[in-house]
């Protein structure tokens, strides 16, 4: 069975088959992760998006990766954080699982996240990454025939340290990758 690998950096420069987008429901760009990728996808990526019809919190769907070392995007649209009692978790898990799921279907194996959530949608990283570790390790040992290799990259050292120190704690096999 895979690891969860953990790593610090910038995702649009990872050369993995499919980095996945913290987009909002338009799936049309935004700030943060999402506007990063666009400025490294280019303008095509745009045009892609604007056939989707957009998506509801907890979907997924893929594109091209356009200029991006990534072949593929998947976007998806976490929960914005509103205390917990909404069923944000719920929704943050879908993200996670329905993204694997589209990367299966696709035959992908190399599959980067982001932190999901955890900026201007303001989920707690304590939170959030238990949900995104919890989330991943449960589809990699229901499909363990699969060989799917996740990463999840975070923008900080610190936002690191909380991934590394939640997959301690929860017995999650991960690796660190520098
Ligand atoms: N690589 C990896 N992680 C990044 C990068 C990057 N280049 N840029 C930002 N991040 C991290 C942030 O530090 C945060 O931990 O991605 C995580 C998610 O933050 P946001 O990008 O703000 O996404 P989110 O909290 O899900 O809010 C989504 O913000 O950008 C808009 O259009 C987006 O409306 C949507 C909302």
């Amino acid at each position: 069975m895979s690891v969860i690998k953990l790593m610090r950096g910038d995702i649009t420069r990872l050369s993995v088959d499919a980095i996945v987008n913290a987009a909002n429901p338009t799936l049309l760009g935004g700030g943060g992760v999402d506007g990063a990728i666009h400025r490294a996808a280019g303008p095509q990526l745009l045009q892609e998006c604007q056939t989707l019809g957009g998506a509801r919190p907890g979907e997924a769907k893929i594109t091209h990766g356009y200029n991006l070392p990534a072949r593929w995007v998947i976007h998806t649209v976490g929960p914005i954080y509103r205390g917990g009692e909404s069923g944000e978790a719920e929704t943050l898990s879908r993200c996670y699982e329905n993204s694997l799921c589209i990367a299966r279907s696709y035959g992908l194996r190399t599959v980067a996240f982001p932190s999901i959530s955890t900026g201007a949608y303001r989920y707690p990283i304590e939170e959030a990454s238990r949900v995104a570790l919890g989330t991943i390790d449960r589809f990699l040992r229901e499909c363990s025939y699969y060989e799917m290799e996740p990463i999840i990259v975070l923008h900080t050292e610190g936002d690191l340290q909380v991934y590394i120190e939640n997959a301690e704690e929860m017995g999650i096999t991960y690796e660190v990758q520098r």
